[in-house]
């Protein structure tokens, strides 16, 4: 029954996880199959093309895996592929875009940061986005470099991100802003190091639980939420080191089933 089937997320390693989390916490009946594309990780400084037929590649591997709809977990593609993939699919396709709207109707400075893949900052589907709802705002982009692939191996606690973090966050802080939007669905698991190295005065933002809440919407809307209690979450990884998602996904209380696959 379509109801029973599973939530299919991908994203460009295992940074979409953050999404996934706040999706199995609101959504704990669905079944959620995430693909970790993390073969061709980093997406962010590949062109348009490459992001648009990757997103190809991914979309069309959850539909064979029996997804009922789909979860772009990955700003990077959705700023570069969302309309193709809408346009070419029939089944409900979600998507994460930086939450700049929330920052600039709330900032006080009137400045707020963006860290993001150079892909995000440069696609126009952000700028069209940041056009419409901070023009009277100082936007202060940033392109993480580095950060995604540290994320990738584990090394979100090391001392290159910290130091990647207060470089990138130095031209933000010298023009006060008050909140961080994170661009990048990778970069949620640095918040406990961006709270060590920012003031408390700036409030950090990502997407997480909007999409969940959107997910949770669109499921009702399209009678498609499931009806009863689903299996565990499935994690795919085109990687052979299944370490980094092992280490991000299991806590000691729950052991996702989490394997290798081609795609
Ligand atoms: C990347 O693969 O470069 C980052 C993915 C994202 O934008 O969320």
């Amino acid at each position: 029954m379509q109801n029973n089937a599973p939530i299919g997320i991908f994203d460009s390693g295992v940074g979409g996880t953050s999404i996934w989390r706040e999706i199995h916490q609101l959504l704990p009946l669905e079944q959620t199959i995430y693909l970790a594309d993390s073969k061709y990780a980093p997406y962010g400084e590949k062109t348009k093309d490459e992001i648009v037929e990757l997103s190809i590649k991914n979309t069309e591997k959850l539909i064979s895996l029996g997804a009922k709809v789909i979860i772009v977990a990955c700003n990077t593609a959705t700023t570069n592929a969302i309309k193709h993939l809408r346009a070419n699919y029939t089944l409900p396709i979600i998507a994460i875009e930086p939450a700049i709207k929330p920052a600039a109707l709330n900032t006080k400075t009137k400045a707020v940061g963006i860290l993001a893949t150079q892909g995000t900052l440069n696609s126009e589907l952000f700028t069209q986005t940041s056009e419409l709802y901070a023009r009277d705002i100082d936007i202060i982009e940033v392109f993480g470099k580095g950060l995604v692939p540290e994320i990738e191996a584990g090394r979100q606690d090391g001392k290159e991100v910290e130091r990647l973090l207060k470089l990138y966050l130095k031209p933000m802080l010298d023009k006060n802003i008050d909140y961080l939007v994170l661009g990048c669905s990778h970069y949620p698991y640095l918040i406990p190091k961006l709270k060590e190295l920012l003031p408390k005065t700036v409030t950090i933002i990502d997407s997480g639980l909007a999409v969940a809440r959107q997910t949770k919407a669109v499921l009702e809307h399209y009678n498609l939420s499931a009806i009863s209690p689903q299996p565990a979450p499935i994690f795919y990884t085109n990687s052979d080191n299944l370490e980094p998602l092992r280490q991000i996904v299991n806590t000691d209380e729950k052991r996702y089933s989490i394997h290798y696959l081609d795609f």
